[in-house]
């Protein structure tokens, strides 16, 4: 199906279960390289990556450890901002070869607090792996964005892991949200 409906809004297919598979398939494989002789953690960031990290460790022939991660995010009642925590972040970090797994990375507030908070455990190295990537969202640049899937418009995305308010995680493609074109003046 092209087009789709969750909750109130109409989206459009961006990227086929196939060709995600095909990109992962290649992270997987590059990865297989760069990581010879070591044995990566892998951090899945939840809700939105257990899909891609489900597909992506399928692909990894190193020896691998997983653990998966939540971020909250809560206004302060001091409103002094919004103030995100990081919950089941393992313990034992220091000297291992980190691998983060994300469903997307936006203006990447989200994973500038996680690198902010792994690096506090002195890994040996840490690198983000983001199945998508809104380049025009980004606010500051991430240099351990070292692998990515796709690069897409700035544009609402849903399926795959990604939600629409906690809908649309289990459909099978990735599908972008079909805007209404403005009448003419
Ligand atoms: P960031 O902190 O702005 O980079 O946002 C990262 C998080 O926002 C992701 O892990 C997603 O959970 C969510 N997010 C950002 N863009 C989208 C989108 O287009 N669809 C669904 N979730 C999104």
């Amino acid at each position: 199906m092209n087009t789709i409906k969750v909750l109130d809004k109409e989206f459009n297919i961006l990227l086929e279960n196939d060709n995600i598979l095909k990109r992962t398939r290649l992270i997987g494989i590059q990865m297989n390289v760069d990581y010879e002789n070591r044995c990566p953690l892998f951090i899945g960031v939840l809700n939105g990556s257990f899909l891609f990290m489900a597909d992506l460790v399928k692909e990894i022939t190193v020896p691998c450890e997983m653990a998966f991660i939540r971020v909250s995010s809560y206004k302060d009642t001091e409103s002094t901002g919004e103030i995100k925590e990081v919950f089941g972040l393992p313990e034992n970090l220091k000297g291992r070869d980190i691998i983060i797994v994300e469903d997307i990375v936006d203006t990447g507030f989200t994973l500038s607090y996680i690198l902010k908070e792994i690096y506090k455990q002195a890994p040996a190295s840490v690198s983000v792996c983001s199945l998508l990537l809104k380049p025009d969202a980004l606010k500051a640049p991430i240099d351990e964005l070292e692998y990515v899937g796709f690069e897409i418009a700035n544009e609402f995305v849903v399926g795959y892991g990604l939600d629409y308010n906690g809908h649309g995680r289990n459909l099978n493609h990735i599908y972008t949200v079909k805007t209404v074109a403005s009448p003419l003046p």
